[in-house]
């Protein structure tokens, strides 16, 4: 059994974390830290968790913790884990983060978009936790800097294809939207129930934190710089994202190399499930699941591909796509514990 801990158990990726890693066969949950429930019973910050989940909060003590964990999930704000990775490490304690702070291999590109990075040294050795592209990585490292979910819902259909030159590097535009849990708990006044209700709009066009952890993995796999044109809107919706990309195919691309490429990168074994050719991916098809839906339209005439992809932002987004990274990490069966099926239709 390996032993977990998850820092900061009680923001809505740390809530999915405690739920998953209390139902899977291989993980034991031995210790949550909050700073402001410290103390706390998890059962009273959350009634759901109510006779199944035992543990109180306790405060973000990297030595203590040690003690009693193998392996530590960060779901922290940027800018904060990169302050506790390195005493994880130091102790043998293997360490997925769910913030940004390890998800890029050049400081200066953290820097554009977050801050000065306190752990430099450490990202050489972090591996990205796209799971299904990075997998003989993510076996052989201690440190994993898990996606965004933005970044998973684009990636995931686009990153085989731009590797394969199946498309050109530039002109790619990718229209994502997503359920208001993308913006965490913290309650802010874009996110109020009145804000959102009954309401659909784009937000920080031109500027989102994420296009330069997407344009830094498209430009590896590449082998040459990849700019993208990214728009995010806000949903109505408590969780689920779904990303419509755009780009211009090579010449001589056919939709069979498109749907060849996908499948040989996917198999069925895996969580992406490219859909039926005429098919498109619905939300509520992986809502409460690890799964992301592909599917993809060639417009002759224009010669751009559509891709369409839904996730659970929460899940294959962020705390599904983590269990999986342990999974991998651990040696053990990638789909342990997240044949979840219960929240989708
Ligand atoms: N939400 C998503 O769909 C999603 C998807 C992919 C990635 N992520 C990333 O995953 C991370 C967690 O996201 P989230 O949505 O779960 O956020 P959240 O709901 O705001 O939760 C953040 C957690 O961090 C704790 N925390 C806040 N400031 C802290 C500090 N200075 N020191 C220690 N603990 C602190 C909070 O706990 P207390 O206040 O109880 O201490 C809370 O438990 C973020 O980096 C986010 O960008 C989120």
């Amino acid at each position: 059994m390996i032993r977990v801990g998850i820092a900061g158990a009680t923001g809505y990726t740390g809530a999915e974390l405690i739920k998953l890693v209390t139902g899977h066969p291989g993980a034991e949950l031995t210790a949550v830290t909050s700073q402001s429930y410290r103390g706390r019973a998890v059962q009273d910050i959350f009634p759901s968790m109510r006779n199944v989940v035992d543990l109180t909060c306790e405060a973000l003590d990297v030595d203590a913790l040690s003690q009693k964990i193998d392996c530590v999930f960060l779901a922290l704000p940027h800018k904060v884990s990169m302050n506790y990775a390195p005493g994880f490490l130091k102790n043998n304690v293997k360490v997925i983060d769910l913030s940004a702070d390890f998800r890029f291999h050049d400081a200066t590109a953290y820097e554009s978009a977050y801050q000065e990075h306190v752990a430099k040294d450490l990202l050489e050795q972090a591996v990205y936790g796209l799971s299904e592209l990075y997998r003989d990585e993510i076996a052989a490292t201690n440190l994993v800097g898990n996606p965004g979910c933005y970044p998973t819902s684009l990636l995931l259909p686009l990153l085989p294809l731009v590797r394969q030159k199946l498309v050109q590097t530039h002109g790619i535009i990718s229209d994502s939207k997503s359920g208001v849990s993308g913006a965490g708990r913290a309650p802010a006044l874009a996110s109020h129930f009145c804000e959102v209700n009954e309401s659909f709009k784009p937000y920080k066009v031109g500027n989102h934190r994420h296009v330069p952890e997407m344009e830094e993995v498209l430009s590896l796999g590449a082998r040459e710089p990849v700019t993208i044109t990214f728009v995010p809107h806000l949903l109505p919706l408590t969780r689920g994202m779904l990303s419509t990309i755009y780009a211009t195919v090579t010449e001589n691309t056919t939709g069979s190399m498109i749907r060849k490429s996908l499948l040989d990168q996917y198999g069925p074994d895996t969580f992406v499930r490219v859909l039926p050719q005429g098919e498109f991916p619905d939300i509520r098809n992986v809502r409460g699941t690890n799964f992301c839906d592909i599917g993809f339209h060639l417009d002759k005439k224009s010669g751009r591909i559509i891709l369409v992809s839904a996730i659970d932002n929460l899940l294959k987004g962020a705390a599904g796509q983590a269990i999986q990274n342990m999974n991998i990490m651990f040696g053990m069966a990638e789909g342990m514990g997240l044949k979840l099926i219960q929240g989708a239709l």
